[in-house]
């Protein structure tokens, strides 16, 4: 299994709990998660050129213009074109083109979680900046409030996640990124998970991961 290709794609609304299970597919199956909000957060807080410009419009809850997006995920990539779950990437028609026009996807797995759970959820996010790790006040808390569990490092809480920023990530995932699950839906490669408990939908998703590539 560590050695087959696996070119995994994870939707979902902003809050569905693409990183918390994106976390554990990369453990269980040995994947390099790519998240592109990660990478984007790490060029702000680098102050990179990539990062002055993705500032300005992640923090208005808008979306990164597309041929900025598309270069940055295709470079990061390129380097292993088999294996690699990516979290947060495509979010548009055009970047879903793209990557189709450069690269094979082999499933796409969609985190179908209703928009009322996602508000309440996103209030409590506390994230660990360097590697991406993610907690919950109420329901991930770490082990001494505020810190990773990891590093000891300081969580932050991202500038992103005011209520009313979320509501526009809402709004943008709902009018720019559905018709992106049309697009697999059509190529056939969607595979949907509904519910509202990632501890719920992970088992399903691992299940449905090993049954369709387990070794040959
Ligand atoms: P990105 O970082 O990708 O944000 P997002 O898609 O809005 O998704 P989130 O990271 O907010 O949520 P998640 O689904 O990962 O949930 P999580 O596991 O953290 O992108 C940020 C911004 O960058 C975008 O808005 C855009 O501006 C820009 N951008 C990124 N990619 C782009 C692209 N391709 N094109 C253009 N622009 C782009 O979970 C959420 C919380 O819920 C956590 O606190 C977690 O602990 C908690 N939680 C999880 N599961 C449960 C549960 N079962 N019960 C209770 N709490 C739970
Ligand atoms: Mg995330």
């Amino acid at each position: 299994m560590t050695s087959r290709v696996l070119r995994v794609i994870i939707m979902g609304p902003p809050g569905a709990g693409k990183g918390t299970i994106s976390s554990r597919i990369a453990s269980a199956f040995k994947l390099p998660h790519l998240s592109s909000g990660d990478l984007l957060r790490t060029h702000i807080s680098q102050g990179t050129h990539i990062g002055r410009e993705a500032k300005r419009y992640t923090s208005e809850g808008l979306l990164v213009p597309d041929q900025t997006m598309v270069s940055l995920i295709l470079d990061s990539i390129s380097g292993s074109e088999l294996r690699w779950l990516l979290d947060g990437f495509p979010r548009t028609l055009p970047q879903a083109k793209a990557l189709s026009e450069n690269v094979g996807v082999d499933t796409v797995i969609n985190l179908d979680v209703p928009d009322s759970t996602i508000i309440d959820r996103i209030k409590g996010r506390r994230v660990h900046l360097p590697s991406g790790r993610v907690y919950h006040d109420e329901y991930n808390p770490p082990k001494v409030a505020r810190l990773d569990d990891h590093t000891g490092e300081e969580l932050i809480q991202r500038p992103d996640d005011h209520p009313d920023t979320v509501r526009e990530r809402l709004q943008h995932y709902n009018s720019q990124t559905r018709p992106v699950l049309d697009y697999y839906e059509k190529l056939n490669l969607l595979r949907s998970f509904t519910g509202t408990e990632s501890d719920v939908l992970w088992p399903q998703i691992e299940t449905f991961l090993h049954s369709e590539f387990s070794t040959e």
